[in-house]
């Protein structure tokens, strides 16, 4: 570890500032270990190292994987904060985030507790992703004396600590103390307003429909809630207003209900997949027809190569093909409502994965507690819901299905947990999906079970024999291989994924190679070598604007050059829908239009569309966010051309590329936190692009008029030729 032992007085003065009766605390004293003792005020910590607490220890060359650390801050509080509040309810410890479970100590006081540790009864739980801001009793702390915030920290996998900061200390505003939440129901939305500290007030509604511009009044209330009305396709802004009819002070929250854009699918067939699909020769097709409209529907196909089936009743293309070639294939798909034909390309060559994958992942929903019946229920769903017929397809278990210890000869084996894997496989097979599954290159994963070290051979042999189709092959325990080298070469990188490249395409199946390892040693510019058909460019996404932010637009800018058909860029799984990285679910922390912008920015950076949520608990709203096969099509494009971002207007950006019928997909986005006007013409005018213009997720024709966009919103566009 770095210790950074700095004087008492400098290090205080380094670290914390005062202004506008905030404290703003960039470092911190710090200890690897655990000692119930460094709670305390009095403890002598002149010793520690000085941490920045707005970045994880990981990244300030302390190792403390599965480990204990504490953080301490020594401080004196002026009064003056106390007295300037008229509130006096409460004093805020707002940490920022904390990787992964935290005990927050104030003089000694336990204040704060996310998450738990593995010496708690119930064991370790990590909170990485929820925010720490703890309300404490002002009787708590001494006020123009000596104070001190211990914070313990567990970390169950890297990376670790105190991030997200800087650590701010407040008395408690009227906003901190009050929580204005919002819930849609079928015709009503119920506004509630809540306090622990049994405020007394009104509540004022007040809503604008940003597609009309209308104001609409939505009355006030003196009681803890009130009902507005509801239209799903209606995307309106309301701002809630609460007065403390004490202090006459005003906390507000503004916020856009759930409305869905997506108009509903016509009953009669409809085709709704990639034109093109990709399989070597002789491995078997497995391709279910993404057509959706009312069942039962038949199914034929024209053109099709010797090897190749059609199941009629189903509209699964099955067989193997052992002549390499391009296949012209009509398709036809008839019900009650009509008929419909569509001409598609059946490539069978060295090249899969002509589109990105789309599909399903366990890891944002079920974290480690995944089960195959928590698989199946999911695939079920994509099957009943629709999705399958929108070409979701990929079904993939991510870590936690390896048992403790490898079988007698060394082949993997599941946990009780996954009671059959190769009978999900065929299960899936016979409904036109696909499996995947988790491995890493290290002796464990990152979820600490068996990766597939020295053992690379037998576990793709093991994959095949299931029926896998997919593989994501994590960094993660590799790490531990990788330090006890100095090479640290691009090649030291490239090594593992090379190897297990060589028995992965040796299988006689098309397996989806899927790299993740965070995108080290700009890993865009090397993962085609592997043969990889996708890599992860990053750490893991969460559900907040931040991280989507960061990940989706920042992160992304610059790799377009690096995407092509076959190799795609994966900025990670979706965070739409019921999520929870555990057993425990919840509905994403996007706003309905951040998760617009989620799905359009991914449709136009080619990413895997990867659901991550449980499906068999998805509503309508995310169903419509899924399901829009315009904006599906822009992702699905066989050009495979990832955006870039071609205009930075203050805080709009323009994204756009290329289709391969001529067309460019635009994104234009609003990345403040306020409503703004979007002019549509000038930008399309600065790109130089004109010709009809569509807006995809209304699947209409507009004219390129002022369009009034949300916080964190977008508006997707194709202009057609
Ligand atoms: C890493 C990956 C995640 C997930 C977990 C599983 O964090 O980036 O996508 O696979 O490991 O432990």
């Amino acid at each position: 570890m770095k210790q950074k032992t700095l004087p008492l007085l400098l290090a205080i003065t380094m670290a914390w500032s005062l202004s506008a009766q905030e404290i703003v605390i960039s470092e911190a004293r710090y200890m690897t270990g655990d000692n119930p003792a460094w709670k305390s005020a009095g403890i002598d910590d002149s010793g520690w190292a000085t941490l920045d607490v707005t970045r994880e220890w990981t990244y300030q060359g302390v190792d403390n994987e599965n480990g204990y650390g504490w953080y301490r801050i020594n401080l004196t509080i002026p009064s003056s904060m106390k007295k300037a509040d008229s509130l006096k309810k409460a004093f805020v410890i707002d940490l920022g985030f904390v990787d992964d479970s935290d005990e927050t100590f104030l003089n000694g006081k336990l204040v704060g507790k996310i998450g738990t540790m593995p010496c708690d009864p119930e064991g370790y739980e990590g909170k990485y992703n929820s925010p720490r801001r703890y309300l404490v009793s002002p009787s708590l702390v001494r006020w123009d004396k000596e104070n001190v915030i211990s914070v313990r920290v567990y970390n169950g996998g890297d990376p670790g600590g105190i991030f997200g900061g800087p650590i701010k200390l407040r008395m408690a505003s009227l906003a901190d103390i009050t929580d204005i939440s919002f819930k849609e129901g079928e015709n009503t939305c119920r506004i509630s307003v809540s306090s622990p500290y049994k405020l007394k007030g009104t509540l004022c509604l007040e809503g604008k429909d940003l597609e009309t511009g209308e104001t609409i009044d939505g009355g006030s209330t003196k009681a803890a809630g009130i009902d507005i009305p509801y239209e799903k396709g209606r995307q309106i802004q309301w701002t809630a207003t609460f007065t403390d009819s004490k202090t006459g002070l005003t906390a507000s929250r503004t916020f856009i209900p759930k409305y869905i854009l997506t108009p509903e699918a016509p009953k009669a067939p409809r085709y709704n997949g990639p034109l093109a699909f990709g399989v070597r020769p002789g491995s078997p097709i497995i391709f279910r027809l993404p057509f959706s409209g009312e069942r039962p529907m038949t199914f034929s196909a024209d053109g099709l190569p010797e090897g190749a089936t059609l199941d009629t009743r189903s509209g699964i293309l099955g067989g193997k093909v052992s002549k390499a070639g391009d296949y012209r294939i009509t398709l036809t798909a008839a019900n009650a409502h009509g008929t419909v034909r569509q001409t598609f390309t059946l490539k069978v060559g060295q090249k899969i994965a002509l589109t990105p994958p789309m599909g399903w992942n366990s890891w944002n929903c079920w974290g480690l507690a995944v089960s195959q019946e928590r698989v199946m229920s999911s695939a079920a769903a994509i099957l009943n819901k629709g999705l399958a017929d929108y070409g979701y397809s990929y079904i993939n278990v991510d870590d936690a299905w390896q048992a403790d210890e490898r079988n007698a000869d060394g082949s993997i084996a599941c946990n009780d947990r996954f009671p059959d894997m190769k009978g999900l496989a065929d299960w899936l097979h016979s409904k036109g999906l696909k499996l995947g599954i988790y491995s890493s290159p290290g002796d464990r994963t990152c979820g600490s079970y068996l990766g597939s070290l020295d053992h690379e051979k037998q576990d793709i042999e093991t994959y095949n024999a299931w029926g896998v189709d997919y593989l994501k092959y994590d960094w993660c325990g590799y790490s531990r291989e990788f330090a006890k080298s100095a090479d640290k070469s691009v090649a030291a990188y490239v090594r593992p994924y090379l190897k297990m490249e060589e028995y992965l395409r040796a299988q006689p199946r098309d397996i989806f190679y899927s790299l993740c390892q965070y995108g080290m040693a700009d890993v865009w510019k090397w993962g085609h070598a592997v043969d990889a058909n996708s890599w992860r460019t990053t750490g893991d996404i969460t559900d907040t604007w931040e991280s989507l932010y960061d990940i989706g637009f920042v992160r992304q800018a610059e790799l377009y050059p690096y995407s092509q058909p076959g190799h795609w860029n994966d900025p990670d799984m979706l965070i739409v829908g019921k999520l929870g990285w555990s057993a425990n679910l919840r509905d994403t922390r996007l706003t309905p239009d951040e998760q617009y912008t989620h799905i359009s920015l991914w449709a136009l950076l080619a990413a895997n569309l990867l659901i991550g949520c449980d499906v068999s608990q998805m509503d309508d709203f995310t169903v419509s966010l899924l399901c829009n096969n315009e904006v599906n099509a822009v992702n699905q494009d066989l050009l495979g051309q990832q955006a870039k971002p071609v205009i930075v207007d203050g805080d709009i950006q323009v994204w756009a590329r290329p289709l391969a019928d001529g067309g460019t997909a635009i994104g234009i986005f609003n990345l403040s936190s306020t409503v703004k006007n979007v002019n549509i013409g000038k930008y399309l005018r600065e790109l130089g692009v004109s010709g009809t213009v569509r807006d995809l997720w209304r699947q209409k024709d507009v004219s390129a008029d002022d369009r009034l966009t949300a916080p964190h919103g977008v508006v997707l566009l194709k202009v057609k030729k």
